[in-house]
């Protein structure tokens, strides 16, 4: 039995995405969190900037890895400006939720294995493993997906 009481209220998704498909996931992942309680705040990377982070401490990212194990467009701007200003995120947790390809190895997600990184690096706790997809969300990928965030919410609950 799921006991989210200790979890704070709001989360934070936030989509990079070239085609849409990590758009379907996350939309499907704040449906859940929002089912169970949560004030999901749902951003398209393109809207997102570093200081934002400050002001949220329970973080989903959901995003692909493009070309060459690049970010999508929609995220390069944010990213580049994370890595720049380095927000001070201790206290937050997050998890990041990759969609990418194992045909392009050595690439396969390299832009979700990088946010990780580069989110640990601010001070911010990873607090569940990174849930990769691999290929187009299938329906099963995309409950899979949905399944890994309601355990994340947990862990937000329980760290
Ligand atoms: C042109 C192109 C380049 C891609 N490059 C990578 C890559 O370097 N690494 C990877 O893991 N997946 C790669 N993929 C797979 C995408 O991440 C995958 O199709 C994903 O579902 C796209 O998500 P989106 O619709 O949110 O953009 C690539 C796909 C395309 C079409």
């Amino acid at each position: 039995m799921l006991d989210l009481s200790a979890a704070r209220p709001d989360i934070l998704i936030l989509v990079g995405t070239q085609t849409g498909n990590s758009e379907i996931v996350a939309d499907a992942i704040g449906d859940r969190l929002g089912d169970l309680g949560f004030a999901v705040h749902l951003l398209d990377m393109a809207e997102a900037y570093p200081e934002l982070l400050e002001d949220h401490d329970q973080i989903v990212a959901v995003t692909c890895t493009w070309s060459d194990g690049t970010f999508p467009d929609n995220a390069v701007d944010f990213i580049d400006a994370l890595e720049s200003i380095r927000p001070a995120l201790e206290g937050a947790r997050f998890g990041v939720c990759g969609l990418g390809d194992r045909d392009y190895d050595p690439y396969y997600q390299t832009a979700a294995i990088n946010l990780v990184d580069l989110l640990t690096s601010c001070g911010a706790l990873e607090a569940a493993p990174l849930h990769g997809i691999d290929g187009g969300p299938t329906p099963a990928d995309i409950e899979g997906a949905v399944e890994w965030a309601v355990a994340l919410a947990n862990a937000f609950a329980t760290s």
